[in-house]
């Protein structure tokens, strides 16, 4: 098995656009739509994904719950909702941290082999974009070092800046690639 570093990718630009197993959608509790990815992803999907996030009864902050991608070339949509920032005392790194985990093991449960995560809670909910990176980069280092079937994990970063900070911070957090 390749290690973990080898099979993550940054990608800057629209996940929607991602040919992956699923996409992550950075989703609010509700599961009914909203702007930012999760708009994105719903013009992108079609009106069959509301549908389906109807049937679901909505989700908690931190969990994550898995729809069919509908008309995007992902197979699986996996919708996580990131919390609110309000300061960093309010236990926003433990549940952004959860998003990450709930989302590596509804992916295993699925049989996704590659996955997509756009920076959830970065846009409206206002996590500081560095902070929220090394969470990603954290919780996936450790998913891939476990039994993992997945094989690839992609960053879409929604611009330069995104992109920067996730290369800066994939090199603190896993080393530099040889
Ligand atoms: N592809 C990849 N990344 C994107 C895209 C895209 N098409 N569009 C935006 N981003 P946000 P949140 C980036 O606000 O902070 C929604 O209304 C964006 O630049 O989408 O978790 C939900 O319904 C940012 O870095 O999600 C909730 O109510 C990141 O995606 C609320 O916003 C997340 O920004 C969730 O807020």
């Amino acid at each position: 098995m390749t290690t973990p570093h080898n099979r993550i990718r940054i990608f800057e630009g629209d996940i929607t656009t991602l040919t992956v197993d699923a996409i992550v959608n950075a989703a609010n509790e509700a599961l009914l739509g909203g702007g930012g990815v999760d708009g994105a992803i719903h013009r992108a999907a079609g009106p069959r994904l509301l549908e389906e996030c109807h049937t679901l009864g909505g989700c908690a902050t931190g969990d994550a719950k898995r729809t069919r991608g509908y008309n995007l070339p992902a197979t699986f949509v996996i919708h996580t909702v990131g919390p609110v920032w309000r300061g960093g005392d309010q236990g926003e790194a433990r549940l952004l941290a959860n998003c990450y985990r709930r989302c590596f093991a509804v992916a295993e449960a699925a049989g996704v082999r590659s996955i997509a995560f756009p920076a959830i809670s970065t846009g409206v909910y206002g996590y500081p974009l560095d902070q929220a990176t090394r969470i990603a980069l954290t919780e996936t280092r450790r998913h891939l070092s476990g039994d993992s079937a997945i094989e690839e994990v992609v960053f879409a970063c929604f611009g330069a800046k995104a992109s920067r900070t996730y290369r800066e911070v994939l090199d603190e957090v896993f080393g530099r690639r040889s």
